[in-house]
């Protein structure tokens, strides 16, 4: 058994070639740029800020109070040099897949496999994370229009169990705004029992999914075109955020402008890292973009740059209204921020522009984990099934509803904090791949045409290794542990599978 054996490029091009049987090419760059917005900015920046400022994730908290500003740098820094890798590749292997199909031409099918396997816990998994914090802006915000949506159907049950300790633990403790009011506290002391057991259950992130999922079947365009609109609602969200809350930085804040030390920038990083993940997942449209050589470094690199610029203004502007502490187990810190100096108007905005932005990246994220799987059942490493295209709408249809049902059921029961450390070891693991991945093409085939090169090669690359598996090392024992039997669990898959039936098994 072979299982190193490679996807010859050729045969990977041709497969994109085909409109006739193929998936509709009709994105354009700015089509590219809109779906890479559409996908970095959104649960990352709008909640998980507020950890990486306050440190509350690790025991003892580990903060990067303002010095978030180095995290977002380093994180950028990081992306920055995979962006360039996966930009070569797209414009190399312009076909649907992501980093599981580079690797398929490059390390051959084993790494291959272990890549789209992983690339699960980038976007589907990644996807649950997104719709839980979805669900925790969604009720804010209609409760601002005096509607109240039961705590016990927005969030799951260890969140409300981990809640009520905290509860318990922080009686009489001064720092941070109240745990009681919390979703997760609320559905803890008032929800509905069924034979006995308690039901906290969220329902509103699996509802969210389920009509991302109707809109993904029913085609790329459209898709594209709600997208793009959203994409412009979502930058001007943080705009305004910025704008406002500039009026009310004092300086004063910012002092200690590190308090957790280098050691709090890191671990910072290792989790704001999940605002970045996304500007891959335009790579993943290859297949349906008209000029591929040209737009997608294009989509890429440009989304990458005005994300990052984004995001160090928020964060700055943050950190300078109020002090990092008082982030302590806030999920909406932005809103929170304005609430706090007394902006309860603009909190109103900013938890409207948070929706938003989180239906975009749910939409993107979706949008890719069903090309992947085809990608994969085209190879002959998962069923026929899981590359059915719908003959009316040319979708992948399956398996979207397929994704569509994964990440609706984990998004009703998983905890947030679990879902997001695992879906950054997973990406980084992913990216670290693809850098590997230009290193090895640029030595075996040197003299393919590429329409973009990384720039300082091996430089580039090496250092985009380095940097991920930097930041995966300050991710908890815990979050390995996980990482490592879901690795398991897919190895067993493909022996069982993927080894026999793929179509490069040598007869
Ligand atoms: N970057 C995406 C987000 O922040 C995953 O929601």
């Amino acid at each position: 058994m072979d299982l190193f054996r490679r996807k010859p490029l050729d045969v990977l091009i041709a497969e994109g070639g085909d409109e006739e049987r193929g998936l509709r090419k009709s994105l354009t760059w700015v089509d590219l740029l809109s779906l890479g917005i559409g996908a970095i900015i959104g649960a990352g920046i709008f909640a998980t800020l507020g950890s990486a400022v306050s440190g509350s994730s690790s025991t003892p908290p580990n903060p990067a109070g303002p010095g978030v500003v180095a995290s977002i740098l380093l994180t950028a820094l990081c992306c920055g040099f995979c962006a360039l890798c996966y930009a070569e590749f797209a414009s190399l292997v312009p076909v649907a897949g992501s980093a599981y199909t580079y690797s398929f031409a490059t390390m051959g099918e084993l790494v291959a496999w272990i890549i789209g396997w992983d690339l699960i816990l980038e976007y589907a998994v990644g996807n649950i994370a997104v719709a839980i914090s979805w669900a925790a802006y969604f009720r804010q915000l209609l409760m601002g229009f005096g509607i109240e949506i039961p705590a016990w159907i927005c969030t799951d049950y260890r969140s409300a169990l981990l809640a009520s300790r905290s509860v318990a633990d922080a009686a009489g403790a001064v720092t941070g705004l109240s745990p009681e009011g919390t979703v997760a506290y609320q559905a803890w002391v008032s929800h509905p029992t069924l034979f006995g057991f308690p039901v906290i259950l969220n329902l509103l992130a699996a509802s969210i999914t389920g009509l991302i999922t109707w809109l993904l079947v029913v085609g790329i365009k459209e898709s594209a075109r709600v997208n793009n609109v959203i994409v412009i609602l979502k930058v001007a969200t943080l705009l305004f955020f910025i704008a406002v809350g500039a009026f009310f930085v004092k300086p004063d804040n910012w002092h200690p402008f590190f308090p957790g030390g280098f050691s709090g920038v890191w671990k910072g990083a290792s989790l704001i890292f999940f605002a970045y993940i996304g500007f891959d997942a335009i790579s993943t449209a290859a297949e349906e973009c008209k000029d591929p050589g040209r737009d997608m470094p294009r989509g890429i690199i440009g989304s990458l740059l005005v994300c990052t610029v984004l995001y160090v203004a928020a964060a700055l502007v943050l950190t300078g209204m109020i002090p990092f502490a008082k982030l302590s187990g806030v999920a909406d810190p932005l809103a929170a921020a304005l609430a706090f100096v007394q902006q309860d108007w603009a909190a109103g905005v900013i938890a409207f522009g948070a929706v938003v932005a989180m239906t975009s990246v749910l939409l993107v994220f979706q949008l890719g984990q069903p090309r992947i799987l085809m990608a994969m059942s085209r190879d002959g490493l998962l069923g026929p099934w899981f590359g059915k295209i719908h003959p009316k709408y040319r979708t992948p249809h399956v398996t979207t509803i397929l994704t569509g049902i994964f990440v609706a059921f984990f998004s009703a029961v998983a905890n947030i904090d679990i879902v997001i450390e695992l879906t950054n070891i997973g990406t980084l693991f992913a990216f670290v791949l693809v850098c590997l991945g230009i290193l090895i093409l640029r030595y075996r085939e040197p003299d393919r045409p590429r329409k973009f090169r990384v720039p300082f090669s091996p430089f580039t690359p090496l250092v985009g290794i380095g940097m991920c598996l930097f930041l995966m090392f300050k991710l908890p024992i815990h979050t390995w542990e996980r990482f490592g039997i879901w690795l398991a669990i897919g190895l067993v898959i493909y022996f069982l599978y993927g080894a026999k039936k793929s179509r490069f098994r040598k007869a």
